[in-house]
């Protein structure tokens, strides 16, 4: 049994310890915001937030984030009013979406540790997140609108 706090809410999951936090999150807790990419910690689809930080879910054992605050896209605001979210709908930024939630955990980690992040800034920091789409142009701008709303 492992005690997890997903969203600010402390429950419990009767699941092996070194099970991957994404498997958790989508299978057992059914939260599909977070998506599988790769498996492999290579294309940021799966990151959430531990302690504020972002984390490649999809490698981390689920008992290595017990007694930590996990957070989610589902949790990242109760309405969809975080700065990230509304700086990406205003600029439409989303194209197929797959890589989206991923690339809005690492956009809000960034912006709470760097209010006002430069350019490179917001390329080292979303470096590792993946968008077969190309919409790395909108997400840059994003981050800065989104700095702007914040
Ligand atoms: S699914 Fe985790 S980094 Fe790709
Ligand atoms: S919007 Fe399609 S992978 Fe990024």
């Amino acid at each position: 049994m492992v005690t997890l706090t997903i969203n600010a809410k402390q429950q419990q999951f009767d699941v092996p310890a070194d099970m991957p936090l994404l498997w958790v999150l989508r299978d057992v807790a059914h939260l599909t915001g977070t998506k599988f990419g790769c498996g492999i910690a290579q294309c940021g689809a799966c990151t959430v937030h531990v302690d504020g930080a972002p984390l490649r879910s999809c490698i981390t054992p689920v008992a290595a984030v017990a007694g930590k605050a996990i957070t989610t896209i589902e949790g990242l605001s109760p309405d969809g009013s975080h700065p990230v979210q509304r700086a990406w709908a205003e600029l439409d930024v989303v194209q197929c979406g797959y890589c989206q939630s991923g690339q809005i955990m690492a956009a809000a980690a960034l912006l709470a540790k760097i209010p006002a992040p430069s350019d490179a800034d917001i390329d080292q920091a979303l470096a590792g997140n993946i968008c077969r789409c190309g919409t790395y142009p909108r997400i840059r701008a994003a981050v800065k609108r989104a700095a702007e709303l914040g």
